[in-house]
Order: C-alpha cells, then structure tokens, then sequence
C-alpha cells in the first residue's frame, strides 16, 4: 500500500562566520568567567559575524547555496523560501526575499518566520504542509539568527549565551514512509515580558529615548525562561513519543535547541535517553537561536541513515515550544564523503 505524501528533508547546508567569542573574551568584557559559564550553560565559545556590511540574509544564502549544491538541485527549481529568524536584516522587506534574490530563486515565492528560538521547527512545518498537500516540490527551510546585533554586551546574564549561524534544509515530497510525521507546537503570550526585545516595532518605534532606555537589546529574566524551558521541551518532546507509540529504543536522536545543557539533559532525561542519542554542539556555537537545529542536523549529518527517528525540540520567546517526529531520508555517510570527494577534487 502506498504511503501518504510526506516533506523529506533531502539536504542540509550551514554558515558560520569565522570569527569566535570565547568565555576568556567574554571574561574581558563583563563580571563573569569560564567555570561559571561552562557549569551553568555549557557554553565555551560562540561564533559572531564581525562584518557589519553582512547580517543574517547573508548568512541564510551562504547555507542555501550549501544546501541546494549538496541536493544538486538549482536555485531556479525552488518553489518557495521561509527563512525564520529573530534578527532579519530589516523589519521589511522579509530576509526571505533577500535571499530568493541572492540565490537566484527566481520562480520561488518568500516570507520570514517570527518564533524566537522555536522558529526553525514551526517553519519547518510550515514548509512540510505546502509539500505534502502538492502545491510545492522543493521548499528552502532556512534557519538563521544574528544574535551579536541584538546583545547588549555589557548585561552578563545574556551576552553569554548568544552566538550567530544559520542552516538550511530542503523540503522535496517521498512516498517512502519518511520525512515530517509529526509535530505538536504551543505558544503561551502571557509569558511575552520574560524575553523579548522591547523597541523596534511599532509599539516602541526607535527614540533617542528608547536607544537610552537600551530597548534594542534582548531583555529576559533568565530564571523563569529557564524553568519554563525545562518543563515545555520535556513534555512535548514526551508526548510526541506517547502518542506515535515511541519508546527510548526507538528514537536514534534528540536534535534539542541549544539554548543550555541543563535544559537539554532534562529533555533527554524525561525521554529516557542516555547521552549518545543526543545532538549537543552548544559548547562550539552557543544559542544561535533559529540555527541551532540545522546546525545539530548537519554536524550530525554523517552518523544519520534512512529510516532513523529523530525527535526534535525547541522552546523560545513568544513562549513559543514544541516537538516533531521526523523520520530520516537519505544515508548521509555518503553525502558527507561525496562532499569530502568534492572539495578534494
Ligand atoms: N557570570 C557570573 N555570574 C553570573 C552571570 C555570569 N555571566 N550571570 C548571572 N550571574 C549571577 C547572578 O547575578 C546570580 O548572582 P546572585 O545569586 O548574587 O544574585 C547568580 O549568578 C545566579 O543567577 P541565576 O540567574 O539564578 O543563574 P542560573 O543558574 O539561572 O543561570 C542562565 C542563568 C544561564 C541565564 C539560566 O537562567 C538560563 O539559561 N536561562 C534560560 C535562558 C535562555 O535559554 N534564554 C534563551 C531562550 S531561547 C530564545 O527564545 C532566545
């Protein structure tokens, strides 16, 4: 019998700019230090993109390209661009159209996605309901936040966990059995004032006042997002297992939001998972917010075979949280050899 159509991630691409910040930097600028850091987030150093001529379109094309040469698909066969971020280039127009532009996607349409840390994931399956219903063969799912722009260095509480990236996924139909299965998403407005960046929109349009005021930095009130995160990753990441019948043997991976270890280990824990099957690189790159999930993807893209089951999770501003159950589609063994063969040749 065959399978209803599903959106097969069938490629990931990523950028990270060059330039580190590390906690003995960071030790430097604020009243903080490396043990403190390390123990409390996981954190060693973060990437941040030095080149103010460059933002997060930038970022989001270079892990496209990446992304389509891997698929060896053209620009010119994308059907659509979401780009989720926090920190687009301008209010408008939407990075997203930057990027169809600067890839030369010229048939493709494009918009942003605004969910904080959780963007990637609803943005994810936003780009897997336009391929599984047919109206699209090929949807960019980008990732990608600037959070060194939005950090207000001298507030130790925050500048430590923030680092930029982006990655990109394609989204193409199979009939295979794999790709999106299934996702449960929340959002919580009430919990709004706990993180966010109070200025810039049109409640607060930018004023000397408000530059004064520092209103253009991420503000949070890290003890209650934390405990909020705890619970919110934990149980929708427990319940997408409880209602596809998932046990801990099932699952190859937890892809968490890297937003502190503590957090990550109380997700895996909850999930019955030991440390193995968890995707961790925040100790390199830190909380790059929309990225983190591309970015596990690709770092753990050559342990990754057809038909494995990865759970997904995020929790970030908004509130906004949630979990998807998605089945691997391709053998990255062998892209990450052909991409070795490729750069050799
Ligand atoms: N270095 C040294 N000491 C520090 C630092 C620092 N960088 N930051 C805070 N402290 C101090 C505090 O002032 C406090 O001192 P006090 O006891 O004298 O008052 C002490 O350390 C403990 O502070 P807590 O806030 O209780 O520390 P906690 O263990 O909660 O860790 C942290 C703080 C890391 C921010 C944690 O709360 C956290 O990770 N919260 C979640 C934040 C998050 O993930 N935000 C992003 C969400 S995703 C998104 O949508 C963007």
């Amino acid at each position: 019998m065959p399978s209803r159509t599903t959106a097969a991630i069938t490629a990931v691409g990523t950028y990270l700019p060059p330039d580190r910040l590390t906690n003995a930097d960071l030790e430097a600028m604020v009243d903080t230090n490396d043990e403190w850091i390390q123990s409390r987030t996981g954190i060693k150093e973060r990437r941040i993109l030095r080149d103010e001529s460059k933002a997060t379109a930038f970022m989001s094309t270079e892990a496209a390209r990446a992304c389509l040469e891997k698929a060896g698909v053209g620009a010119s066969d994308v059907d659509c661009v979401i780009v989720a971020t926090t920190t687009p280039d301008t209010v408008f127009p939407a990075t997203a159209c930057r990027v169809q532009d600067a890839i030369g996607a010229t048939k493709a349409w494009g918009f942003d996605l605004s969910a904080a840390c959780s963007g990637f994931l609803f943005a994810l399956t936003t780009g897997a309901k336009l391929v599984e219903s047919g109206m699209h063969q090929r949807v960019l799912v980008i990732g990608a936040d600037t959070m060194s722009r939005i950090i207000d260095y001298t507030d130790r509480t925050s500048c430590i966990l923030f680092g930029d990236g982006a990655g990109a996924v394609l989204l193409e139909p199979t009939t295979d059995g794999t790709g999106v299965l299934d996702v449960v998403h929340y959002s919580d407005g009430s919990g709004g004032e706990a993180l966010q960046m109070p200025g810039g929109g049109s409640l607060m349009p930018p004023t000397h006042g408000s530059i004064d005021a520092r209103a253009h930095y991420l503000q949070q009130d890290g003890r209650s997002v934390f405990k909020k995160a705890v619970t919110g990753m934990a149980d929708a990441a427990a319940e997408i297992m409880e209602r596809n019948e998932l046990g801990a043997d099932d699952v190859r991976y937890l892809v968490p939001h890297q937003a502190n270890l503590r957090i990550i280990d109380a997700t895996a824990r909850r999930m019955g998972l030991s440390s193995d099957k968890v995707m961790v690189n925040i100790e390199r790159y830190g909380n790059t917010t929309a990225g983190t999930l591309p970015l596990c993807l690709s770092d753990w893209e050559s342990e990754l075979r057809p038909g494995d089951n990865l759970v997904l999770a995020a929790f970030g501003g908004g509130f906004t949280w949630g979990a998807t159950w998605l089945k691997w589609s391709y053998d990255g063994s062998t892209v990450a050899e052909k991409t070795l063969a490729e750069l050799s040749a």
